[in-house]
């Protein structure tokens, strides 16, 4: 087979063969991505919507001796495979390197064990516990298993890999691996993003919409990552998810370094709707016109009801400012709004300023369900006036209204 070589040829047509991916990738000299590009995934983890597919990267190092860096998803087993024998030609397979023991990246695993049985596993302590309770049949891990730990290393030939635990990016079991010969930093789910590799898409967007929504309830775990990383010289960044990050490093490890710190990317205001028949939504619209007509940066209206709710979770992320737009619902919170001030919750929202409009016909409960939801997060700011609607705008609420876009302008 031939290798790819070019950078700007790198995402070549699939072989022909079963499966939908592209080639294997050269990342440097003996360093290969052989993950599988699985355009017919729509949905990541049951919950993720995916317009372009999902990548699951797997990395093949030749040298004196192999080691291939994490499986891939039980979807693409039979690709992933072909790859690696087609790879590795007539070698064996020496070290098996577990950065990650998430089904999408050990989905694949049993078959390489049962492939190459005389393949050394190395993984972290935490790894192995979840590879007996993941492979349950696997009955040789005791002997093939030598779990690694902070700075421990493997010594390939030219290649050295140090490993460097990573708790909780994504899981407790994470580590990330740094090839100081090629300078290579195998990052596990970090600076992964949705999208197969060749996606024609931007990295940022992808990648915060995976990053807030997977990884953001552990920004501290991630601040300590980079701060390890940033003592060693990154030239290129081989994650599990999305393409390989070979140019403009610095860029992406400093959107890594504010995402993790919680504070905002960019100055404006999101608007998260959740409307029945559309008369909060009319109010969301008008709200977005008065910040705009007062000079706010950036306004941007997600409706849940109709929208991804994990893209209105990144954005809230993005920007400095929200609003929450909800009607009353059983005398609480129409549930669109409640999953997503949930989700908040979960990862961690915070250094925020919000306001809030609320609406109901006979009994407003919205405001006071979004408000103590709120509450219970960190150095929220909420900006006053609240703004009550009945049933539909009228001559007061608009005023509120213009007084609310006024504050959240400021
Ligand atoms: Fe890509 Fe946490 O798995």
């Amino acid at each position: 087979m031939q290798y790819s070589d070019l950078e700007d040829n790198r995402f070549e047509q699939d072989f022909g063969r079963k499966g939908n991916g592209t080639m294997i990738e050269k990342v440097m000299d003996s360093v290969y991505n052989i993950g599988v590009n699985d355009r017919d995934c729509t949905m990541f983890e049951g919950q993720y919507h995916l317009e372009n597919g999902m990548a699951y990267n797997s990395y093949l190092i030749l040298d004196e001796k192999t080691a291939v860096v994490d499986s891939v998803d039980a979807a693409v087993t039979e690709e992933w495979m072909s790859r690696l024998k087609e790879g590795l030609k007539d070698r064996s397979l020496d070290y098996i390197v577990i950065q990650h023991m998430e089904p999408d990246h050990s989905g694949s695993l049993q078959v390489l064990l049962d492939t190459y049985p005389d393949a050394k596993i190395l993984c972290t302590a935490a790894a192995l516990n979840m590879m007996k309770q993941f492979l349950p049949t696997a009955s040789d891990l005791a002997q093939r298993v030598t779990a690694v730990k902070e700075k421990d290393t493997l010594e390939l030939g030219s290649h050295t890999l140090t490993f460097l635990m990573a708790p909780m990016v994504h899981w407790p079991e994470v580590m990330v691996s740094y090839d100081s010969s090629e300078k290579i930093l195998f990052s596990a789910d970090a600076f992964g993003k949705f999208g197969t590799r060749d996606a024609d898409e931007d990295w940022t967007c992808e990648a915060r919409r995976y990053y807030f929504n997977i990884v953001g309830k552990y920004g501290a775990q991630v601040q300590a990552l980079l701060k390890k990383t940033g003592e060693l010289d990154v030239k290129t960044i081989c994650p599990l998810h999305g393409p390989v990050l070979d140019r403009d490093v610095d860029r992406y490890i400093e959107k890594y370094r504010i995402w993790s710190s919680y504070e905002p990317e960019d100055r404006g205001v999101l608007i998260v709707c959740a409307s029945a028949h559309g008369n909060t939504l009319a109010a969301a619209k008008e709200l977005k016109q008065l910040l705009e007509q007062a000079g706010v940066e950036k306004v941007v209206l997600s409706d849940l009801t109709k929208e991804d709710i994990h893209e209105a979770v990144e954005d809230a992320f993005r920007y400095d400012r929200l609003v929450l737009a909800a009607i009353s619902y059983d005398a609480g919170l129409f549930p669109a709004m409640e999953e997503f001030l949930r989700k908040l919750q979960i990862k961690g929202y915070q250094k925020r300023r919000v306001g809030i409009v609320e609406n109901g016909s006979w009994a407003p409960s919205a405001g006071r369900v979004m408000k103590a939801m709120l509450e219970e997060l960190k150095n929220i700011e909420i900006v006053e006036p609240m703004v009550t609607i009945r049933s539909s705008l009228n001559a007061d609420s608009r005023t509120k209204l213009a007084e609310l876009a006024g504050a959240m302008a400021k």
